[in-house]
């Protein structure tokens, strides 16, 4: 649907950007701007600003851009339609009545009941004569009642139609349920049940509701675990196991396993803070959510190789958000949930305080990776350790271990510690240069170059560009050249549907504001939109410019990317040396 203007400008009045991004980012005043650590890629020292008197925000590391709207749908990763919800919620603006909008919410609610049943029917089903070998299968791995209980743990019977039958008779209807990933259909159009023969974990949000299940078989066969996809209620990059039991702990840490049954096992023995990730491998935002209800977490994998690896690149997640590391070794069984079987959980008390520190774990990884019994492997070792200790921010710290790895190679700690010094002057004199160059890429041209079909010259890109921020600023002009320029002369795609949306627009407004075209774009999209705005000030802003640049556009679509200065004329050839010279700084 489309939200109108006056909804969305009232929204826009009553969320203030800075009181919406303060939960995210630590912003502190500088003149009349506001400035922070960007929130979407990790960084030491602030490039994120906000403007207040524009209700914007910009990176001039990352290049990110935006108004409350991009940030809620990226930071917190909804839709656009959520994200005005959630900021109208936040506000106490009532919700504009529209069909499509209840047409969602009531779907959304109504997967959410389906998904309850569900689970009331598998649970049930768990302690029916037909779930007895799902009951034996739990038991078995040493689950206790309350335990299956309080987990909500259930059986999908070993039928084509149980769960089917069960929510049709409630009224469901299988296209529905299909898309609530209940029920399959096969090619030739019949439904049936999703989950068979296994034992079900539900998973389950902050909320309380069931969102999505897991199965596990009883036996040896494959897949092991069958996962729900994605659903309108369910995102499995975002979604953590058992979260919504963790969260409360007396204590801001959480324990990070690989798999349901670890997860389980470790709660039964009253480790209630575990977790485990849902998808294979850990993502940027589970990492993003588990930082906000927890200081510090364990990370808790398998002891093989797949394990070490995963938490090798868990590390390398978590040291993009603002939380405290420890990697646990374990030994005594490949997995938590053995080493609680084998050896209790006194072992797994001791195992968790024996925990590495992100250095001490990069540094023990480093030194496993060597044999220090010859000097090529002390030597290797030395030198890795140095380029992992110059990132260490703290000179204590840095000093620290240091000296660790001097005794562990036979080196001199003044050595190493010259080797580090080497290191980080050499990063630095790298980061200065970056961000000069990115700094330079956002104020002037091109922004987000993924938007243009490779090689495109920097002349067209500079074209489309301040053509659509002219247009943008001032919709006379649009409605001048629109008979000159049509939206086929872009060669982006995004540009395209940005010039139709100014279009569309131009007929209603004296200024068009990247904020209402926030429906029309991903946030990605948007980030490009209000690059273009951040763009106004730099333009001298005539009719002519406009031409000039649809004429760079024109010729460049008639070469197919061959734009020879030579054919330019006059006007033409002017801006685009203006423009390289604008681009190269
Ligand atoms: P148990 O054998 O039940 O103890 O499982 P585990 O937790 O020891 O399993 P494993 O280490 O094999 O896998 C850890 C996690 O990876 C599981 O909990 C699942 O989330 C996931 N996983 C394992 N096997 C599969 C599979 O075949 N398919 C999918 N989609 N996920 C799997
Ligand atoms: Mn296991």
């Amino acid at each position: 649907m489309r939200f109108s203007d006056a909804f969305l400008q009232q929204l826009r009045d009553k969320n203030d950007i800075e009181s919406v991004l303060a939960p995210y980012v630590n912003l502190r005043r500088a003149g009349r701007n506001l400035v922070g650590l960007c929130p979407f890629h990790g960084e030491k020292t602030p490039s994120f600003t906000v403007y207040p008197e524009d209700q914007t925000y910009h990176c001039y590391g990352c290049g990110e851009h935006g108004n409350v709207i991009t940030f809620v749908r990226k930071i917190q990763n909804l839709s656009y339609y959520d994200a005005v919800k959630y900021l109208a919620d936040r506000a106490g603006l009532r919700m504009p009545d529209d069909t499509f909008d209840d047409g969602m919410d009531r779907l959304r609610k109504r997967c959410l009941a389906a998904n309850r049943e569900a689970a009331r029917f598998y649970y049930s089903c768990l302690l029916n004569e037909e779930g007895k070998q799902g009951l034996d299968y739990l038991l078995s791995r040493g689950l206790k009642p309350e335990t299956i209980r309080h987990f909500g743990l259930g059986f999908a019977p070993n039928r084509w139609d149980s769960l089917k039958r069960f929510l049709n008779a409630k009224g469901y209807r299988d296209d529905e349920l299909e898309q609530f990933n209940l029920l399959r259909k096969s090619p030739k159009g019949h439904y049936y049940d999703a989950f068979r023969n296994r034992v079900m974990f539900p998973i389950i949000n902050l909320s309380g509701d069931v969102i999505a299940f897991g199965g596990r078989v009883m036996d040896d066969s494959k897949p092991k675990y069958l996962n729900s996809s994605d659903t309108i209620v369910y995102k499995k990059r975002r979604g953590i196991f058992a979260l919504n039991f963790a969260k409360n702990g007396p204590e801001k840490k959480l324990i990070l396993c690989e798999g349901y049954m670890d997860v389980i096992s470790m709660h039964q023995y009253g480790f209630t803070n575990t977790v485990a990730g849902l998808g294979t491998a850990l993502t940027d935002e589970q990492a993003n959510l588990l930082s906000r209800y927890a200081d510090e977490i364990y990370i808790c994998y398998d002891s093989d190789e797949a394990g070490r690896k995963a938490a090798d690149r868990a590390v390398g997640i978590f040291s993009k958000v603002n939380v405290k590391i420890k990697v646990l070794h374990i030994a005594g069984g490949k997995d938590p949930d053995e080493v609680l079987k084998n050896h209790g959980p006194e072992r797994m008390r001791m195992i968790l305080n024996d925990a590495l520190n992100d250095t001490e774990f990069k540094l023990s990884e480093a030194k496993n990776a060597q044999d220090l019994s010859t000097n090529n492997g002390r030597l290797n070792y030395a030198n890795a350790a140095a380029e992992i200790l110059a990132s260490l921010p703290n000179p204590v710290e840095r000093e620290l271990y240091t000296n660790v790895v001097a005794g562990e190679v036979g080196l001199p700690p003044d050595s190493i510690a010259a080797q580090i010094t080497k290191i980080r002057r050499a990063r630095q004199k790298k980061e200065e240069r970056s961000r000069f160059d990115t700094v330079a890429r956002n104020t002037l041209g091109v922004v987000k170059n993924e938007f243009y079909p490779v090689g495109t010259p920097r002349v067209v890109i500079a074209a489309e560009e301040q053509l659509l921020a002219s247009l943008m600023r001032n919709p006379d002009f649009y409605r001048a050249v629109k008979s000159e320029v049509a939206a086929e002369d872009f060669v982006s795609p995004v540009n395209r549907r940005i010039f139709a949306a100014i279009a569309d627009a131009a007929d209603k407004t004296d200024r068009i504001d990247p904020y209402f075209f926030e429906e029309l774009f991903s946030p990605e999209e948007m980030s490009h939109v209000s690059g273009l705005t951040e763009r106004f000030g730099t333009l001298g802003n005539t009719l002519q410019e406009c031409r000039d640049y649809i004429n760079t556009m024109k010729k460049h679509t008639i070469e197919s990317g061959q734009t020879e200065i030579g054919k330019l004329d006059n006007a033409a050839f002017l801006q685009a040396l203006q423009n390289i010279k604008n681009n190269k700084l």
